[in-house]
């Protein structure tokens, strides 16, 4: 059986492209070089300022976060658009070289002395972005050219993981050179210096690593002078905030997801800003303790990406977003409380993993919910509003931890602002308190986010998540109103199967043959349809599909499926699955997003919502999306087309792209074939993945052993 999953279907297939290799290869290498850059420069900006005071080499390193920020934030259309206009081999080569000479100034300056160190610092950093972001652009426009249409997606894919990826190896990285550093200083008296030679090594690697990249990519010959036909535009900074929050403002789920993302990147920017001049002066940690706190924070990142949702599986994805950023606040202000970096190394992972959950949660969430037309612009939007709200909380944090040092110091009479509690020192308590803050903006804003956007308003969150947890979610809000299980309070005991799927796609031949394999396995089951299963559906479905109702104004066709729905859970699908039955149904809610929403285009949130009410929350266990083109689906077709398929071919190619991204959303809950295959064949895979979630799991060779059957009820 294959769950195809966009995320997980052959990883290696691009890979398997030379020229795609190389450049994946040399943007491994760009991606580690920008991060060491970054480790390497923070901390010699605090090598360089910290003797005067704490205070001063926090700002110092704040520095170091804008000049690489402010770039982008400065000239990102103007990147997007020239990186179109040259040629691109060219650009990432020539590009790639200014950094490796940039990143070699800077301790060459350290020695020689051509400029003030700090200053030619933030200058080489600041160009060195500058040419991050032509350089970027372009990398992104040569991967069409090197990958199938179809590759593009999976390419694209394994280049985000590696702009994020490279993150903790350069951490390490870094980690292993200062060791490296502190041994070679016993021989070589250039590495002993407290400020040059610290992170010398870190920066010459740096420049190596750009080097490399730019030798990779001039060999590509691949790589074409640009691509006429596909102008790329990056929309300025302040337009993509005002248009996104324009159009997707109005829902409540963007508001929440943009509350919830405020806070989370304030918190994290006050980690990012301070966190340096933190591990220096209350942890005692040097540039190793800031490799381990920076590379933990990844670890902590890549675990709540990769096991959040598997843990809690069944849980609302709204719910979880607002709570994850809400629970980061605990471990962020225990990291203000407890000074000790092995602790703080600790509490960091646990940070990273919950901005982790969010983060996925949040990006399905705006796949999954936010329909087509606005997807790209709430994007463009989110980004730009982090990217500003990231900028002025790394800004700001270091001269407020330094303003709080200066006045708690003269306070308690103590210059540096350190402060003793019990046995306890605060090295600059102004951190501690900036630290505090940010855990406090992040449990206010990620409850507003929580409330925005719950959608089970009356199911008690504790018991929620501790059913969650145990992979037995409660009931959805409304589930009794809607038709109460057998005993008024556990969830139904039965199984719900979805089939989905475009027309003529086969969905009603295997969803019968899934219920005579069921039935001659023994298990109770019951085939129904939507719409139409009821006495009141089937007058619905009358007049949904007669086509003298063409025009049907769209909510009322929402409504009106909504009605069926509501009416067919109540009387048929509830019931039955309180009995304990197998429920096989040809179509569910999710037809209802798929048809109205994307085809239709109407907001898929409110679709939900008004689902929502009629389902009482219902969820099938498993859906079957059959995937057919649209041409194909229509031409099986025997009899002449009711309404919905008289529509013209742009609508079921939404609809099909609707029903595809539902099921990428949440692929546990989803089986999707090509239903261009044959049947026999599907209705085995079919087989093989309900057998996996039968009560009692019916044996491979059921078929052979007949009279051994497992059976729910009598
Ligand atoms: P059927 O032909 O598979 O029985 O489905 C009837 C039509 O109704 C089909 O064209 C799909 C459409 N439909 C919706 O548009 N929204 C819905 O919620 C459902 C259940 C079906």
């Amino acid at each position: 059986m294959s769950l195809r999953s966009p995320f997980g279907r052959r990883r290696g297939g691009v890979l398997a492209i030379r020229s795609f290799r190389r450049l994946w290869i040399a943007t491994s290498l760009s991606s580690l070089g920008d991060w060491l850059s970054l480790l390497a420069l923070t901390t010699l900006a605090y090598a360089l300022t910290g003797k005067h005071s704490a205070a001063a080499g926090g700002l110092a390193v704040g520095g170091v976060w804008i000049t690489s920020l402010l770039p982008s934030l400065l000239l990102g259309p103007l990147a997007g658009a020239l990186a179109d206009r040259l040629d691109r081999r060219m650009t990432l080569v020539f590009f790639d070289v200014v950094r490796a000479v940039l990143y070699l100034s800077i301790p060459l300056n350290l020695v020689v002395g051509f400029a003030n160190q700090l200053t030619w610092m933030y200058i080489a950093q600041f160009l060195a972005s500058c040419a991050s972001l032509f350089w970027a652009p372009a990398k992104d426009a040569s991967v069409p050219n090197l990958v199938e249409p179809e590759q593009l997606e999976q390419a694209n894919q394994l280049s985000l993981m590696t702009t994020y990826g490279t993150a903790p190896v350069a951490a390490l990285l870094f980690t292993v050179l200062a060791a490296i550093t502190a041994g070679l200083a016993r021989f070589v008296p250039y590495f002993g210096n407290p400020v040059s030679g610290r992170v010398s090594l870190a920066l010459y690697l740096d420049a190596a690593t750009f080097v490399i990249s730019a030798v990779t990519v001039y060999s590509l010959r691949e790589i074409a002078r640009r691509q006429a036909s596909e102008p790329i535009s990056v929309p300025s900074v302040a337009r993509a905030i005002w248009e996104g929050w324009r159009f997707a403002g109005q829902s409540r789920v963007v508001r929440g997801i943009t509350v919830g993302m405020v806070g989370a990147f304030a918190a994290g920017g006050v980690v990012v800003g301070i966190g340096y001049g933190y591990i220096y002066t209350t942890l005692g940690g040097g540039p190793a303790g800031w490799g381990v706190v920076f590379a933990a924070i990844f670890v902590g990142l890549a675990a709540g990406m990769s096991f959040g949702l598997r843990v809690l599986g069944g849980f609302s994805r709204r719910r979880l977003f607002g709570l994850s950023i809400a629970i980061a606040a605990v471990p962020l202000a225990l990291i203000a409380l407890i000074p000790n970096l092995a602790v703080v190394a600790i509490l960091v992972v646990v940070l990273g993993a919950c901005a982790g959950i969010a983060y996925v949660t949040g990006y399905t969430i705006i796949g999954g919910e936010v329909d087509d037309e606005t997807r790209g612009r709430t994007f463009a939007f989110l980004q730009s509003a982090i990217k500003v709200v990231m900028f002025a909380v790394i800004a700001v944090a270091p001269v407020l931890a330094a303003g709080f040092s200066a006045a708690i110091g003269a306070a308690v009479g103590s210059g540096s602002g350190a402060v003793h509690v019990g046995a306890i020192s605060y090295g600059s308590v102004g951190y501690n308190i900036v630290v505090l803050l940010g855990a406090v903006v992040a449990m206010v804003l990620g409850l507003i986010s929580y409330r925005l956007m719950d959608d089970r308003p009356g199911v008690p969150l504790i018991p929620d998540l501790l059913g969650a947890l145990r992979g037995r979610p409660l009931p959805g809000p409304g589930a009794a109103a809607a038709g109460p299980s057998a005993d008024g309070q556990h969830p139904p005991r039965g199984l719900l199967l979805a089939f989905e799927g475009g027309e003529g796609a086969g969905k009603s031949t295997q969803a019968r043959l899934l219920a005579i394999w069921l039935r001659e396995n023994g298990y109770d089951v019951l085939a129904t349809h939507e719409p139409g299963a009821t006495k009141v559906g089937m007058r619905l479905r009358a007049l949904l599909l007669d086509t003298a109702h063409t025009g049907l104004s769209p909510w009322a066709e929402v409504l009106m499926y909504a009605a069926d729905r509501a009416e067919h859970v109540t009387a048929v699908i509830r019931p039955a699955l309180a009995r304990g039955t197998i429920v096989v149904t040809d179509r569910y809610l999710d037809s209802s997003l798929a048809y109205q929403g994307a085809g239709r285009q109407l907001p898929l949130e409110e679709i939900r919502e008004v689902n929502e009410r009629a389902t009482g929350g219902l969820v099938p266990d498993l859906t079957f999306l059959l995937d057919l083109p649209p041409a194909a689906g229509l031409n099986r077709r025997a009899r002449s087309a009711d309404r919905l398929e008289a529509e013209p071919q742009e609508f079921h190619d939404r609809v099909r792209a609707g029903f595809l991204r539902l099921a990428s959303a949440d692929p546990d809950r989803y089986l999707v074939l090509d239903a261009a295959r044959d049947p026999g064949e599907i209705s085995r895979e079919i087989q093989a993945a309900v057998r996996e979630r039968l009560p009692d799991p019916v044996p491979e060779q059921a078929e052979e052993i007949t009279g051994t059957m497992p059976v729910i009820r009598e």
